[in-house]
């Protein structure tokens, strides 16, 4: 990927992915066949604290730079929404924009921007465009040539612990913040795939770094746990085979390359599946160490693969493997003429569009796939169903107090 100063024409996927909390304790004690329960506040889920990378980001990058930012600065980025560029790489609202309004929280807003404690009564977005799981120096190791800021996972994780004190005055304070929240760990990790596809790296070399990328995954999502996290929700990445950027990097004249149904890599994504089944292999082995905390897979893999599988049964055009955005070619993708620059032009109707630019998706098709994970079925449990589903574990508990009277 012909990746700018800045590095962000590879976007990183953000995930978002909340937690849901099970704020429910139960205790039983089955000689005297009694249990208990904290009480469930009366809204589960208060705020959302969010980390990943452009996926995600809500306006970190484009605070961070400035006046420099680049041409994501610029309408037609935030077309369709907000009517301005407000530093999402999209025409609209990103996934984690949908799980604030579904869960009746304001939109998150970025860390870089805010200016006191109170801005972030109700959570904070650390994700940053152009973030890695990773830490730089891991590439530099490896001979990469590091030309991104350092706004890995770690470094986000950090300014969580930095802001929290503010937050909150006492441990249990603390902890009752951080067990009422949604954690969105992600969706980071894609960016540390495409700055090592950019600089010709095999897929063969890269596939050694993801059990890398997973650690560092973990050990936050464990150190989340450990300072109170209930509800957490890790998405995947997606199908990189179907993405503009991809597809114009590894295009090729071998027609089996090609998946004739969606007109996907087919190798490229099998590598994004590879990385998604380690993943969710961590967060098996998470959940059995803590069972009583909600950590949600979100599958962005699957929830795109549908719409890349039928489009026009989610009211896109056929095909919709090219960018709305872009400086033309064969995906509207040409590096040197990007989305948001004097020469790119931009499609009519973007709601006809899976993909704003070259490697994010539209408002349309992030709205299919926020619905997906907030209603099912590509996140279990469905993100709105993390209420119900502590409040439907306590009625079937409920038989347990009638007894003893
Ligand atoms: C649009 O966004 C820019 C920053 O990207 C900001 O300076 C400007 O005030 C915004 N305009 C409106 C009308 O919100
Ligand atoms: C690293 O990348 C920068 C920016 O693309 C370039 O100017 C520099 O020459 C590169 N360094 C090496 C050692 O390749
Ligand atoms: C990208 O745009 C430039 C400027 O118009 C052009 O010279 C170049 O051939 C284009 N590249 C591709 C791959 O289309």
């Amino acid at each position: 990927m012909a990746s700018s100063h800045h590095s962000l024409q590879f976007p990183l996927f953000t995930a978002l992915l909340a937690l849901l909390g099970t704020r429910l304790v139960v205790t039983y004690d089955t000689s005297i066949l009694k249990s208990t329960f904290a009480a469930a506040p009366a809204t589960c889920l208060t705020s959302i604290f969010s980390f990943g990378d452009s996926l995600a980001d809500t306006g970190n990058l484009l605070h961070y730079l400035g006046d420099d930012a680049g041409p994501f600065a610029h309408l037609p980025y935030g077309e369709t929404y907000f009517h301005n560029a407000t530093g999402r790489f999209s025409d609209g609202r990103l996934i984690i924009d949908f799980i604030a309004q579904s869960l009746g929280l304001p939109l998150v807003p970025p860390y870089l921007a805010g200016t006191n404690a109170q801005d972030f009564r109700y959570g904070a977005n650390f994700a940053v465009a152009g973030a890695t799981a990773l830490d730089n120096d891991f590439f530099r190791a490896k001979g990469l040539n590091v030309t991104w800021s350092e706004y890995s996972l770690v470094v986000q994780f950090n300014w969580f612990k930095q802001l929290l004190p503010s937050l909150c005055s006492t441990d249990s304070d603390c902890k009752g913040i951080i067990s009422n929240s949604l954690f969105l760990v992600g969706e980071i990790g894609w960016n540390d795939h495409g700055y090592s596809f950019n600089e010709g790296r095999t897929a063969d070399e890269i596939r050694t770094f993801i059990p890398n990328i997973i650690e560092v995954i973990s050990s936050v999502i464990d150190d989340l746990i450990k300072l109170g996290a209930k509800t957490l929700v890790v998405p995947g990445i997606f199908p990189s085979g179907c993405v503009p950027v991809y597809l114009t990097w590894m295009q090729s004249e071998i027609v089996e390359d090609y998946d004739p149904d969606t007109g996907c890599i087919k190798w490229v994504n099998e590598f994004s599946a590879y990385h998604n089944q380690l993943l969710q292999n961590e967060l098996d082995r998470i959940r059995r160490l803590h069972p009583h905390v909600t950590i949600i897979y979100a599958d962005y893999y699957e929830a795109l693969m549908s719409v890349f599988r039928s489009p026009e049964k989610f009211g896109f055009k056929k095909a919709p493997l090219d960018a709305c955005c872009g400086g033309g070619g064969p995906y509207n993708v040409n590096f040197s003429l990007p989305c948001g620059g004097p020469m790119a032009t931009v499609c009519k109707d973007p709601s006809k569009f899976v993909f704003w630019d070259d490697a994010h998706p539209t408002e349309a098709a992030t709205e299919i796939v926020a619905r997906g994970l907030l209603e099912g079925p590509y996140a279990y449990p469905p993100i709105l169903q993390a209420c119900s589903k502590v409040e439907s574990d306590a009625s079937q508990l409920q038989p347990l107090f009638h007894p003893t009277k």
